[in-house]
């Protein structure tokens, strides 16, 4: 049992997007903890250790500052699983949980074969009481099978070793994450056991009003996560489906989204629309969802989850049908420039980036794309566009300049907000272009009277003068 009054050492493991940000802000806000991050990928944790923090494998605003204070510190990255879950008392679960790609389930269920190697891991290692924190997006019920995992080291006939299981799911944004963990909205700690809960709780009230920190059981806990994330697209999805009715109908989504958003029981937050939402969890926990609706024997509540990600696929295709229509119905023998691969502005993640879903249907077109993003490497684009490496006839490629990617082009499509864009001289980009040119602006980011100045043609998501 748990004969320790407070944490002094953390042992995270997986040191992707939030395992990094995460620890490096408990490692900043907790001196007195010895945070350890830990990966079995070693060029993770050697980019987590370079010397030029402009090197760090996650791009975050204000995450190398942090990360400058820390390191070598009480924060510590290395390949030392179970080195360091052994000589942790708390261990932060924080590995990738993708959809599923085989067997039952397979391209809905969640994966968690990573998480359950790793709870392996722990309950071999582990010395004696360890509270093991499920960090990760997981299945509402995924404790119990933590819970089952860590009672096989019984078999160890190491007596002093137990184990409490809380869950304690991430709601960080990728692009805000230094701001989001610095000053949540909310912690939530899920679990049965109140010492183990009061450890955490501990942790966090560091720098976290106790107000603020949640304490329920471990399903609503883990639910909860899903439901969070599910409420959110929705809200994209609902805001992107009303784009298409303005833009057919001449009303105007800024003013639409105003007169909505004022409305306090609806709020303002989350009523952009643009090219859908992507990233590494939206569209994977949803699917889950509706994997779990449908296990639990509620097809209903699946169908209707579903819906959410259709319309998102449904606004790519839009998009890339805009684009085709404008074009004079063909892009063969064309030059599309694509201002932007970041699924989002401010992360360099392209996971389920919109990018990539409407560069494959312009590339299946026959156009030649010229892709820029100024925190993107090409080595994570080769990997999205894949399969068209190969291809004879799809012409792609990077470049690192967004005035060179403009020259000769037909067409300029805004995929991500990155500030640079909004400073874009369209003067100078209409005499790069090949015309009659037109630019699609899907994030809303371009003052039409500003571009309206100039020969280019335009399209905005969401304005009925389309
Ligand atoms: N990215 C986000 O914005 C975000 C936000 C909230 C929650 N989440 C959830 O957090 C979890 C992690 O997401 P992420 O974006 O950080 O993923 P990620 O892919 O960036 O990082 C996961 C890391 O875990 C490591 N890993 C996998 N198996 C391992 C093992 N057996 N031992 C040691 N390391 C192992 C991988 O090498 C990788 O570096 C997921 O469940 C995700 O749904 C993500």
């Amino acid at each position: 049992m748990i004969n320790f009054k407070s944490i002094k050492s953390i042992c995270c493991i997986g040191a992707g997007y939030v395992g990094g940000p995460t620890m490096a802000v408990i490692a900043d806000k907790c001196p007195n903890i010895i945070v350890h991050v830990v990966d079995i990928n070693q060029e993770r944790i050697d980019s987590w250790n370079n010397l030029d923090l402009s090197k760090l494998p996650v791009f975050e605003p204000g995450l190398a500052d942090v990360i400058s204070r820390v390191r070598n510190k009480n924060l510590f990255f290395s390949t030392k699983v179970a080195e360091f879950i052994s000589k942790s008392e708390l261990v932060f679960i924080s590995v990738n949980t993708p959809t599923k790609k085989y067997g039952i389930g397979a391209g809905k269920a969640s994966d968690i074969s990573s998480l359950e190697e790793c709870t392996r891991q722990v309950a071999k290692n582990a010395s004696g009481h360890t509270i093991v924190v499920e960090k990760s997006t997981i299945p509402v019920k995924t404790a119990a099978a933590v819970k089952a995992i860590l009672e096989t080291s019984q078999n160890d006939n190491d007596l002093n070793k137990t184990f409490s299981v809380l869950s304690n799911p991430e709601f960080l944004a990728e692009g805000t994450a230094i701001k989001d963990l610095e000053n949540p909205d909310r912690i939530l700690i899920g679990g049965d056991d109140d010492d183990a809960i009061n450890l955490l709780k501990d942790i966090y009230l560091n720098w976290v009003d106790k107000n603020k920190i949640i304490t329920t059981n471990l399903w609503s806990s883990e639910l909860s996560k899903l439901a969070s994330n599910a409420f959110l697209a929705q809200r994209i999805s609902s805001i992107n489906s009303f784009s298409a009715l303005c833009e057919e109908t001449g009303a105007n989504i800024d003013e639409l989204k105003r007169a909505v958003g004022s409305d306090k029981r609806i709020g303002e937050y989350f009523l952009n629309a643009g090219p859908g939402f992507g990233g590494s969890c939206f569209q994977k926990d949803i699917l889950n969802l509706t994997y779990l609706s449908e296990h639990f024997g509620l097809p209903e509540v699946a169908e209707y989850w579903e819906q959410v990600i259709n319309i998102n696929n449904w606004q790519q295709y839009r998009i890339y049908k805009t684009v085709l229509n404008k074009l004079f119905g063909t892009l063969s023998n064309k030059k599309i420039s694509i201002f932007g691969f970041a699924f989002k502005a401010d992360t360099n993640d392209t996971r389920e980036s919109p990018a990539i879903k409407i560069c494959k249907y312009l590339l299946d077109e026959s156009a030649s794309i010229v892709i820029h993003d100024p925190r993107v490497n090409e080595s994570n684009i080769d990997i999205d566009l894949n399969e068209y490496i190969k291809l004879k006839y799809s012409k792609w490629e990077v470049s690192s300049d967004y005035e060179l990617a403009a020259k000769d082009s037909d067409g300029i499509i805004i995929l991500t907000e990155w500030d640079i864009y909004k400073k874009i001289d369209w003067f100078k980009i209409e005499g790069l272009m090949r015309k009659p040119a037109w630019v699609f602006d899907t994030r809303k980011i371009i003052d039409p009277y500003v571009i309206k100045q100039t020969s280019l043609n335009f399209w905005q998501i969401g304005y009925g003068i389309n």
